[in-house]
């Protein structure tokens, strides 16, 4: 029921590729993130395509890519490897348009935190090669897609991801113009976009505006980032916007501005939460967190917080751990480096401080956890704390409220500068930057009464039930006028 094809361009594939070392074979390594499970489906089924970074560097060309594993059981597998178009970077550009422009520039500077952004013209330069490069294998792309779709009439999604990718539409559109390819073009970010004030700060403002008003519509998760991208438009660009219907005027085209709230695969995480075994083999109450090792994620605040807990409310010592999921991310970046350094500091700190023969108050796990047993913590845990200083969305939020299926269920507590925060008002809510009283609302989750703790899930979770990946996607074809107002055949 789906009208176009789709062409997906995001830095990373939807797996990442590896190379024996011996053999020099390469497989694929599957990934399952809420974006892969929602968008996989529709390229699979539209005959469409991924464009993508592999994950690996390799001197000579990649050559074939390998199909997936027959025992392969995550949504990519039927992504045949001709829908499959690798983006081959030099490793020293790559580094610095990803280390870098990404994750040293953009990523502090779109989470507000300006302090932590680098500005490097170097970095710039490479970030504006490496989104052409990324840009001309769309193009590669589209040609294969209009000549194996010839007899069709519908036009082809090519839909740009997130802010590795801001500039990769300006010359998309441009070539797909010349060689006469037409496409409609969309970009989603899955980060915030930040208020005019902080976004000026970048030396290059201007290009990253007009590369993304190159599509013709363009998400964000909520409103709050909508208006303030058309702000930046009217105030930086000098564009004709109107607010109410989120439009911007840009070269005699007019661009739509939508709130798309990304959803997560509801129904696989219950199934999952069902067929989970039990981790916790404790009478302990656990409060879990599980987030990558980023200074967005507020992880420094929400430990001191717990201390502050254990210091003011006394009787919760020896019955209360926090389970702190710690993925390690990005590690070749300075600040996650030293992130790392200060909570090892933090952890041990608090840990000397109250363990007792029988308890530790903070179990650290830095690594990364699969994803049915983390159902299992999921379900299990008590409460969950996500409290980032900034967020764009985080998915941990919907993933802990679908897995909570156990009666009576446990309390999610979120912090209002996540995008989810915006949604889940039924969670309890919790400035990070103020820990006294973040330490008085895991107080208040640890303790409140079973009626309201499930009044309180059974919301979050009818809410996620309904908005899941599945309902964003359509929302997504709906803005792009691909399927119809009452049409929901996409799954
Ligand atoms: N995740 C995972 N394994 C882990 C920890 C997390 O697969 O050990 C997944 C988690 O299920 C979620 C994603 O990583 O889907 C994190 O997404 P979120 O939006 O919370 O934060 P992001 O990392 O995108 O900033
Ligand atoms: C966030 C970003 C994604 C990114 C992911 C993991 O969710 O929005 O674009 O892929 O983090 O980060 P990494 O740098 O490992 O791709």
């Amino acid at each position: 029921t789906i009208k176009a094809s789709m062409i997906v361009v995001s830095n990373r594939l939807p797996f990442v590729l590896k190379k024996d070392p011996k053999t020099g074979e390469l497989s694929r390594c599957a990934s399952a993130g809420g974006l892969v499970t929602a968008v996989a489906p529709v390229v699979i089924k539209g005959n469409g395509l991924w464009v993508g970074w592999p994950g690996i560097h390799s001197k000579e060309p990649l050559g074939e890519i390998p199909e997936s594993d027959p025992s392969d059981q995550t949504p990519t597998a039927g992504l045949r490897s001709d829908q499959v178009v690798c983006v081959e970077a030099n490793p020293t550009e790559f580094d610095s348009y990803y280390n870098g422009c990404c994750n040293g520039t953009f990523w502090p500077l779109f989470h507000s935190m300006p302090g932590r952004a680098a500005f490097s013209a170097d970095d710039w330069r490479n970030y504006v090669k490496v989104n052409k490069l990324f840009a001309m294998k769309t193009i590669e792309a589209l040609e294969k897609c209009h000549k194996r779709n010839t007899a069709s009439q519908n036009v082809p999604i090519v839909w740009i991801h997130d802010y590795q990718l801001m500039l990769a539409a300006n010359w998309v559109r441009e070539a797909a113009e010349e060689r006469n390819l037409p496409c409609q073009l969309a970009f989603f970010l899955h980060i915030p976009f930040p208020p005019w004030d902080i976004f000026r700060l970048f030396p290059w403002a201007d290009e990253i505006l007009q590369g993304i008003l190159s599509c013709d519509m363009v998400g964000f998760h909520i409103r709050d980032y909508c208006l303030n991208f058309v702000d930046c438009c009217q105030r930086h660009l000098g564009c004709r916007v109107d607010r109410k219907n989120l439009l911007v005027e840009q070269n005699g085209r007019s661009v739509r501005v939508r709130p798309l709230p990304i959803g997560i695969p509801f129904d696989r995480f219950v199934d999952l939460a069902r067929g989970a075994k039990k981790i916790f083999k404790t009478q302990q109450k656990i409060i879990l967190g599980v987030d990558r090792l980023d200074y967005t994620k507020g992880l420094v605040n929400r430990l001191k917080a717990f201390e502050v807990l254990l210091e003011k409310h006394p009787e919760h010592r020896e019955q209360v751990s926090l389970l702190q999921i710690s993925v390690p991310s990005r590690t070749d970046v300075s600040e996650y480096q030293q992130l790392k350094e200060e909570m090892d500091q933090l952890v041990g700190r608090i840990n000397g401080r109250f363990t007792t023969a029988n308890w530790s108050p903070i179990r650290y796990i830095f690594g990364c956890v699969g994803q049915q047993e983390l159902a299992a913590y999921y379900r299990d845990a008590d409460v969950a704390l996500v409290t980032p200083l900034r967020d764009g969305m985080n998915l941990v939020a919907k993933e802990f409220v679908a897995c909570q299926i156990n009666q009576p269920p446990g309390v999610l507590i979120v912090s209002p500068f996540a995008g989810a925060g915006e949604m889940m008002h039924e969670a309890l809510l919790c400035n990070p930057y103020e820990i006294d009283e973040a330490a008085e609302v895991i107080h208040r989750a640890l303790t409140m009464p079973e009626d309201e703790r499930s009044l309180r899930m059974n919301r979050l979770r009818r809410r996620e039930m309904e908005c899941d990946v599945n309902f964003w996607m359509r929302s997504f074809l709906k803005a792009m006028g691909s399927i119809e107002e009452d049409d929901v055949g996409v799954t």
